[in-house]
């Protein structure tokens, strides 16, 4: 079948999804060109076993029909209106195959637990994406097999590893997110632990792999193999799903995975030079002597204690909204809280007044920088003890502050355009996490002292970056 009746059938089968259960079900099928992209990746072509798990109307096994000699497919799908269209693609194909209209999640942890069912030669997977809740039967199915994991596309990916034969290779298209953040270890672990990464696909921008469906993930393309002994990594890069700027070159292992890093991050280096830039990503924090927490004031748990005018008795509880491009604006109109009322509760999230560090958690996704920092000095809060509440990570000494250059070194480095695209390199996420700041690099002290003395918040981008430039 060619590409532009399987893209016809994809977006008919699409306008006759059932909207809610869209989302429910995470259908975003793709473009039978990432598919045909997709389907290129596997070395091994004979003999082929294929899974294909939430198949849609099975665009993947189709792309793979064409570059594989398959000789059986087993698909997982669970809605009607897409199984109408697998069953007719994949009879059209003449092998041997069976459509598993099951819960792919369920029907997998049996088979894995006991033991049944069939194990592939190949796997090529676009799984449903959607959180998987503490208490959810996925989360407690997954379990049975020792997998801890939070969304469902990764419980696929592990549960379709679990199934390969040795040497069995795995073709996914996945969301970037599992590539750090605390949540995803066990999963990056087991994956590690079980595979080698072939060959990483990054779509540079973040909205062009699933265009169709307003999709705003930023997708890899990943090709594990089961067993595989671990070589150097293909990388490639396209700005969208055309292809057509598409760029390839070979990683060593140890930059995607640094050695001894516990957190087991993925990092996908885009630019060779965003490693290193002259000495720029050095010493972690620790190494720095410097500490980082999530901002400790919880603000609803404290609703008794708001105030929204500061008062005798109330201390300054500081939100990312109390600051902007021109400068620190508090106390500010707004639905939150500027201070809280002094109490035992309020008392034990406090931080004694000091020159911090802010970095916010979460940007919005059409924000140009992904890290944003903040100094914060006794002169904006002029209050003993001050509240920094949840929304940021705070970089402190000892729960105190820290001197005055090598704070505004900090904040200058961290608003810099070389660790913005520092930082892309091992997060796929808007959030800035403690875990992601604990990873990261910095320049030495005296580099830092040097850039501090010079900073100032008002400096606008080009010479921000200038500034850490010449360091
Ligand atoms: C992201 S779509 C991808 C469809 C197809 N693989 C493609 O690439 O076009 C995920 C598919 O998984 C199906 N699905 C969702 N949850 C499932 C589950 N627990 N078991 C089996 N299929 C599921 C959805 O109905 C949807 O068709």
């Amino acid at each position: 079948m060619n590409s532009s009746v399987v893209d016809s059938l994809r977006h008919e089968a699409n306008a006759k999804l059932d909207p809610k259960r869209k989302s429910a079900l995470g259908q975003f099928m793709t473009p039978y060109k990432v598919a045909e992209f997709m389907a290129n990746l596997f070395t091994q072509r004979s003999d082929v076993v294929l899974l294909d798990a939430g198949a849609g109307i099975g665009s993947l096994t189709l792309a793979a029909s064409e570059v594989l000699d398959i000789v059986r497919a087993e698909a997982w799908e669970l809605d009607p209106v897409m199984i109408a269209y697998l069953e007719s693609n994949l009879d059209g194909l003449g092998v041997s195959y069976e459509i598993h209209e099951t819960d792919f999640v369920l029907d997998s942890v049996d088979r894995i637990q006991f033991m049944s069912g069939t194990r592939f030669t190949h796997a090529i997977l676009n799984p449903p994406y959607r959180k998987i809740s503490a208490q959810s039967v996925h989360r407690f199915a997954c379990r049975q097999v020792g997998l801890e994991t939070v969304n469902l596309y990764t419980a696929f990916l592990a549960l379709a590893i679990l199934q390969m034969r040795e040497l069995g290779e795995i073709v996914i298209i996945i969301p970037r997110s599992f590539c750090n953040g605390p949540y995803y270890k066990p999963f990056r672990e087991l994956m590690l632990a079980e595979c080698s990464i072939d060959a990483i696909h990054v779509f540079e921008s973040r909205d062009k792999a699933f265009k169709d469906d307003d999709v705003l993930q930023e997708n890899v393309i990943l090709k594990l193999t089961r067993g595989g002994v671990q070589r150097s990594v293909k990388l490639s890069v396209s700005r969208d799903a055309s292809f057509a700027d598409l760029q390839q070159r070979e990683l060593e292992f140890d930059r995607v995975v640094q050695p001894g890093d516990r957190e087991k991050f993925i990092c996908i280096p885009l630019e060779d030079e965003a490693l290193d830039h002259g000495g720029l990503f050095v010493h972690s924090l620790r190494e720095l002597g410097v500490e980082v927490c999530t901002g400790p004031v919880v603000d609803f748990r404290l609703k008794n204690w708001w105030s929204q005018s500061p008062q005798p008795g109330t201390v300054p509880c500081l939100y990312p909204h109390h600051f902007t491009a021109d400068g620190f604006h508090w106390p500010k109109e707004h639905k939150k809280p500027n201070a809280l009322f002094r109490s035992p509760e309020v008392d034990k999230w406090l931080m004694r007044e000091g020159i911090y560090v802010l970095v916010k958690r979460f940007s919005a996704k059409e924000e140009r920088r992904r890290v944003v920092a903040h100094l914060v000095t006794p002169q904006d809060t002029r209050s003993e003890w001050v509240g920094f509440e949840n929304h940021w990570n705070v970089l402190h000494i000892g729960k105190r502050g820290l001197p005055m250059e090598i704070a505004n070194g900090l904040t200058c480095f961290l608003n810099s355009t070389p660790l913005d695209d520092y930082f892309r390199v091992f997060s796929g996420h808007t959030q800035v996490n403690a875990t992601d700041l604990r990873n990261m690099k910095f320049p030495s002290i005296e580099k830092l002292e040097r850039v501090g003395r010079a900073y100032s918040r008002h400096l606008s981008q080009e010479a921000t970056d200038e500034l850490v430039r010449l360091a």
